[in-house]
């Protein structure tokens, strides 16, 4: 591995990139991208410049939620491949300076796996207390208020043995109980297989989910109606966060740094409050990352991304390690949410991903500026939003094929094949195009990680605040000086200007000019020598 990456904590400003697997390239003709195809495009993640890839579930799974729902945890989903496919993939990516991370879905199985399989067969079954089982309300009914991902209770009743159980996504995905010793020990050993096999850690899904009360108390009601205050207008008080859930992570934690390298534990704690956020990562015991979806979900201005960025380092506990992120399989894309299209905005949040300190996780596609696909409602495959009429509803369209090329199927599959959901429109952003045009966002994001990897990999660099005054937005990264203007209007940049490596002008402000609408500068206040220039 690269000598100069961070060592012990290899992710200490690295670019980890998620890869949607069945959206990425298809070998066998099924309509599906698979790990051969991983394999086949490493070069490309290489040339790009990611120090590693977060694959979205790869497990065997009936995929009521695409692998979410997980039927065997030491296995390969065979429309994905093979374990020797993943094998293959570990140790040719690994010859390449990257590394693979898988998504493990400990809060919840398929009520196809074995366990649950077993668990309803009777009160008394082997499995049965791995799931969360419980007896009407006193009143009747289920338990608590507690509502499921589609807005319907999280309890189904089980006519055959009397009780209900508890799911707090679709009612194909039971969750587990956390109360349940045996289930430490069987995630024990999940982890501890796929560490031995190379994978440098995890993304952890619903992290903060793990634990639920122990007396099934009624949620309150949401205090917001933002996207992380609760759901379907509820706090998730009872059903998250729960304290218990802390102790899971410092015994993973333990485990995976009796690996070298050290594995990688990277949370989704889907959390409003930064304080709770912040506690995932215990006293450096807990979590090495938690995704951070108050920065997710900010608004594109000056403001508001300072006011999170700012706030985020000032709760983290000394030496935690921010994650910066904006796109997911989940929220969609943000050249759409955050940018509308609009490629100078592309530019500037591609700017800031690649400059803050800490870790920054790309979703395939930001680097071509890939924007959502209206995904008609009989196309969609996603059943937890399917129901809904509107677009935006659907994780479908951030889901969608990268576009490798112009070609009707972009490239992603032969042609004539169906591909599983609309590539969209393969003339507008794909790889080959961009990668022809050194001009291009693609080129404009490689040397954006080749930067961060010249200048803050290693270490969390120091950050400093300039001004976030107006639309401007300039801090202080380790050796980079960054000025984002996310406004309409001019913005004079903060202090003496030094060497601009970067501009969306044609020629890049002069000392002392101002930062036209959506412009961005960097530079560097140490004088090492200027490799780029936009
Ligand atoms: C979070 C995942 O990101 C999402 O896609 C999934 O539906 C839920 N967790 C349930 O596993």
């Amino acid at each position: 591995m690269d000598e100069n990456d961070g060592g012990q904590r290899w992710w200490h400003g690295a670019v980890l990139y998620q890869l949607y697997v069945r959206s990425w390239l298809d070998t066998n003709g099924d309509g599906y991208g698979d790990l051969p195809g991983i394999i086949e495009r490493l070069d490309y993640l290489s040339w790009l410049g990611v120090d590693g890839i977060w694959l979205s579930p790869t497990m065997p799974s009936p995929d009521q939620d695409w692998g979410y729902d997980v039927s065997d945890y030491l296995g390969v989903h065979p429309e994905l491949g093979t374990l020797a496919d993943l094998d293959r993939l570990i140790a040719d990516a690994g010859a390449r300076g990257m590394r693979v991370l898988l998504d493990l879905v400990p809060n919840h199985t398929s009520t196809a796996h074995p366990w649950f399989v077993d668990a309803v067969t009777g009160r008394d079954a082997e499995f049965r207390d791995y799931y969360v089982w419980a007896d009407p309300a006193p009143g009747g009914g289920p338990p608590s208020n507690w509502l499921d991902a589609t807005g319907q209770s999280a309890w189904t009743w089980h006519e055959p043995t009397g009780q209900y159980y508890l799911h707090l996504f679709l009612d194909s995905q039971a969750d587990l109980n956390w109360r349940e010793p045996a289930v430490h020990r069987e995630f024990d050993e999940i982890v501890r297989f796929w560490f031995d096999r190379g994978v440098a850690g995890f993304r952890i899904d619903v992290a903060h989910g793990l634990y639920k009360d122990a007396e099934l108390r009624d949620n309150p009601p949401a205090a917001t109606t933002d996207p992380l205050g609760g759901r379907f207008g509820q706090e998730q008080t009872y059903s998250a966060n729960r304290p218990e859930t802390h102790g899971v992570f410092r015994d993973w934690r333990k485990i995976a740094e009796s690996y070298q390298p050290p594995r990688l534990l990277l949370g989704e704690t889907w959390v409003r409050d930064l304080a709770t956020l912040a506690g995932y990562y215990g006293h450096d015991d807990e979590l090495q990352l938690a995704f951070n979806f108050p920065f997710v979900f900010s608004r594109f201005t000056a403001q508001d991304l300072s006011g999170v960025v700012g706030a985020t380092l000032a709760r983290l506990p000394a030496g935690a390690c921010p994650v910066w992120t904006s796109s997911n399989h989940d929220v969609g894309r943000f050249p759409t949410r955050w940018c509308g299209g609009d490629e100078r905005k592309v530019r500037l949040a591609l700017l800031v991903l690649a400059t803050l300190p800490g870790t920054t996780v790309l979703y395939y596609g930001d680097e071509i500026g890939m924007t959502d696909v209206r995904v008609p409602v009989e196309l969609r495959r996603d059943h937890m939003s399917r129901q809904g009429t509107g677009w935006d509803g659907s994780r479908d369209r951030g889901r969608t094929p990268i576009r490798w090329d112009a070609s009707p199927s972009a490239g992603f599959t032969a042609d004539g094949v169906t591909p599983w959901l609309p590539v969209g429109d393969a003339a507008d952003q794909n790889v080959a195009s961009q990668r022809d045009d050194p001009a291009s966002v693609l080129w404009f994001c490689r040397s954006l990680l080749a930067l961060r990897h010249a200048e803050l990999r290693g270490a969390i660099a120091p950050y400093e605040l300039l001004t976030a005054d107006g639309g401007l937005w300039a801090y202080r990264a380790g050796g980079l000086t960054v000025a984002a203007n996310l406004s309409d209007q001019p913005a004079a940049l903060p202090g003496p200007s030094g060497e601009i490596l970067l501009s969306t002008a044609a020629e890049p402000p002069a000392p002392g000019e101002p930062l036209g609408p959506w412009q961005r500068s960097e530079e560097r206040r140490v004088g090492k020598e200027c490799r780029s220039r936009w």
